[in-house]
């Protein structure tokens, strides 16, 4: 199956404005680099958690793989009081291959951007990069939602496009509608959003191909990648993880 077309501009626009992250999220992070001179995002996207954890002294890098996503980043980082934007630099890099020139006290993965990568393979590369990339001491955290309670025969495919959300942009009004497929692969969940623009223009469609991955597949890797896990949450708000958390929320540290 081919990958999607890369995103334009106005791509990468809507879908800032329509994927805004979970509740106390940012706050979670926040609070995991607290204290920490040195912070490395995997895919930032548009900037939303990099303008939350720019701090005066701290270097702070954000990793991206989209060049759209990338300039939106650039802007919301320029957005920032000179102090806090001082740190910050941009790379365009894969997160399964990416190396570094300085270690970092933190890495973070927020936002399922996990489930980007579609084979446990390309999990297994990005958890040994990371590794290569953590100062001593440092720590990895990542968030996912929970796949563990995940009723794979009750998994249909959307028999139409289900409306989301409205988002506003450039004085022009779009309705988002969302629609799941299910691809023959394993553990796949694509999600396609169309942006339909209020009066004329044409509809822009954008798919998301997500693999998702059971809580055991995902410590069994980090196992194996060298990674003890330190804390497993099922929420951002400090509840253990069980089966049906909505979320997993792990952090790990390298294995002495
Ligand atoms: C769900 S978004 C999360 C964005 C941001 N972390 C946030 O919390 O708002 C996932 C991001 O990962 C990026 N991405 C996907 N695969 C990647 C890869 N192999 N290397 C680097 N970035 C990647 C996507 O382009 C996207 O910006």
């Amino acid at each position: 199956m081919l990958a999607p077309p890369p995103l334009d501009s106005l791509d990468a626009r809507l879908y800032a404005l329509t994927h805004r992250g979970n509740p106390g999220d940012v706050a979670h992070y926040v609070q995991v680099c607290q204290g920490a001179r040195s912070v490395l995002e995997l895919g930032c996207g548009y900037g939303r958690l990099l303008s939350a954890l720019a701090e005066p002294r701290r270097a702070l890098c954000g990793l991206e793989l989209d060049a759209a996503f990338l300039r939106l980043c650039k802007e919301t980082v320029s957005a920032l009081p000179e102090r806090r934007r001082r740190g910050v630099s941009l790379v365009r890099a894969d997160m399964r291959t990416f190396r570094v020139e300085q270690l970092y006290e933190r890495v973070i993965l927020p936002y399922n951007a996990l489930y980007c990568l579609l084979t446990a393979a390309d999990v297994s590369r990005c958890f040994r990069a990371v590794r290569r990339a953590l100062a001593p001491g440092g720590s990895f955290t990542f968030d996912v939602w929970n796949a563990d309670g995940l009723d794979v025969s009750q998994l249909r495919e959307s028999q139409a496009d289900e409306p989301l959300t409205r988002v506003d942009h450039a004085g022009r009004s779009w309705s988002v509608f969302e629609r799941c497929t299910v691809p023959r692969a394993r553990d796949r969940l694509d999600v396609t959003y169309t942006y339909v623009p209020a009066g004329s223009g044409r509809a822009r469609e954008q798919t998301l191909q997500q693999r998702y991955y059971r809580s055991s597949e995902l410590l069994g890797l980090l196992e194996r990648a060298g990674f003890d896990v330190v804390r497993k949450l099922g929420s951002f708000g400090g509840t253990r993880f069980g089966a049906r958390s909505a979320r997993l929320v792990i952090t790990a540290a390298p294995r002495d």
